[in-house]
């Protein structure tokens, strides 16, 4: 099992390259098999979820020609409505993205159901819900959703929680059905605004993506487009905050500043500077990082998924701050791995209380999910002494050559099989 070892302490100075949103990634391939012709996708990130998605759509009969890392084809009038299988699932939970797509085009739909994850249940009632006000007969039959119309029909759908994947997903389906469909309390995260981006590119008719309202009118079939994925917000603020943990100066590239608002106040609240630039945001932390309080909530709140990574830096800032997640119910399971590199952090249902410590100290931990696991590094960085990561496969699902990237600011970063090489590093690194 691969792992991360890390030597701490080294502010991390330089230049970063940010790679294009998984998130966004994820569903704009689901949906480019709606139509028959061939369509080209550019920036997308050499992920393991993109590539475990890749795999899903080729077993339904997608033919998929890859151009390079971040590029492919994708022609889907091979594609069938067969069953996307509890395989593919367990993989990537992000097939359900096939359901809208699927369902849009086939208007017929079949895929296991995906079950809790690590961070928490995740339910799927809004997806279904939303198919339903189409006209969709969706029954739960031998652990998968299917779904099956004879004719979908636009319909008007209220969310009751702003949900990512039901917004993209009914969008999808949507993008195909007869007449005009409003999706009111739609989720407003930029990639929501790509997908529809992607989906107009291919000739469908949607407005208001970015809003909280959504209105599609269906039209009858999509062509070819050549599209390319917008810059990954959440790689580009967890290089933001490893910036502000080991007190460095890093400049992330190619992102979209008005993306990272939320990432960039609270930065400026612990003390760090920021500077944006027209496609690249420079995060400086000269001076003693300072408490602050932290909510997640839908964009453009403040990102769930960059809840790890904040808390990672409120652990050594001056006095006590607050992390509330009010998005999953199970998003703090790294506070046990933290606290045994030195972290006072105390969680009262789904509030952090951190009593900031001076620094970490080196430990070995283990990787709970994506996004926990790059805190985790991140900690490590900062700490002093060698830390050692597992379960770095998680992070791998969604951050592209992270350890190179991070090499590449300063960082004392190795992959590593073997205990063996462990201590060669520890070695070298003295
Ligand atoms: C997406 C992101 C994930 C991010 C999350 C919130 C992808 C592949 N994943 O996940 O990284 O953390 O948005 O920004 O893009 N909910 C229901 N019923 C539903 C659907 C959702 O109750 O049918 C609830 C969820 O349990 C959660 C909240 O709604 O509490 C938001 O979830 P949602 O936005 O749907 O998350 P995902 O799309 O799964």
């Amino acid at each position: 099992m691969e792992q991360y070892v890390i030597k701490g302490g080294n502010p991390l100075v330089g230049e970063v390259e940010i790679s294009g949103a998984k998130n966004a990634a994820l569903a704009i391939l689901a949906a480019a098999i709606m139509t028959d012709e061939t369509v080209t996708i550019d920036n997308l990130p050499d992920v393991r979820d993109i590539n475990a998605l890749l795999q899903a759509m080729t077993d339904i009969g997608a033919k998929i020609e890859r151009i390079d890392a971040h590029t492919v084809k994708i022609n889907g009038s091979f594609v069938k409505d067969i069953p996307v299988n509890y395989e593919s699932m367990k993989k990537i939970r992000a097939s359900y993205y096939l359901l809208g797509s699927l369902l849009g085009k086939y208007k017929r739909a079949e895929v296991t159901l995906p079950g809790g994850c690590n961070i928490g249940s995740r339910p799927m009632d809004l997806h279904i819900k939303g198919f339903r006000a189409l006209g969709a007969h969706v029954e739960i039959r031998n652990g998968a959703v299917a779904a099956e119309a004879e004719r979908l029909i636009g319909g008007h759908i209220f969310l009751d929680k702003v949900s990512v994947g039901a917004t993209i997903n009914i969008m999808m389906a949507a993008a195909l059905a007869e007449g005009k469909t409003t999706i009111e309390n739609s989720a407003k995260e930029p990639h929501v605004v790509d997908v529809a981006n992607f989906l107009n590119s291919m000739g469908a008719n949607i407005r208001g993506a970015g809003t909280d309202v959504i209105r599609i009118v269906g039209v009858e079939k999509l062509h070819k487009t050549e599209y390319s994925v917008i810059p990954d917000q959440i790689e580009a603020g967890t290089f933001m905050f490893a910036a502000a943990a080991t007190k460095g100066d890093v400049t992330v590239k190619n992102v979209i500043p008005k993306h990272l608002e939320a990432t960039t106040a609270k930065l400026l609240e612990a003390g760090c500077e920021v500077e944006e630039f027209d496609d690249a945001v420079r995060v400086v932390a000269s001076k003693p990082l300072r408490h602050t309080q932290v909510t997640t909530l839908p964009y453009p709140g403040f990102p769930t998924d960059m809840q790890p990574q904040m808390t990672v830096v409120l652990g050594v800032a001056q006095g006590t701050s607050t992390v509330t997640e009010s998005i999953f119910e199970n998003r703090f399971k790294y506070v046990d791995e933290l606290t045994r590199m030195g972290a006072d952090i105390k969680v009262e249902s789904n509030i952090a209380i951190i009593s900031g410590v001076k620094g970490y100290t080196g430990a070995r931990v283990s990787a709970p999910d994506l996004r926990a696991g790059a805190a985790l590094v991140i900690a490590g960085l900062s700490a002093e002494g060698i830390t050692i990561v597992d379960d770095i496969h998680y992070i791998q699902r969604g951050y592209e050559n992270f350890d190179r990237k991070l090499e590449s600011l300063g960082a004392q970063i190795q992959k590593v099989n073997s205990e063996k090489e462990i201590q060669k590093f520890q070695f070298k690194a003295g």
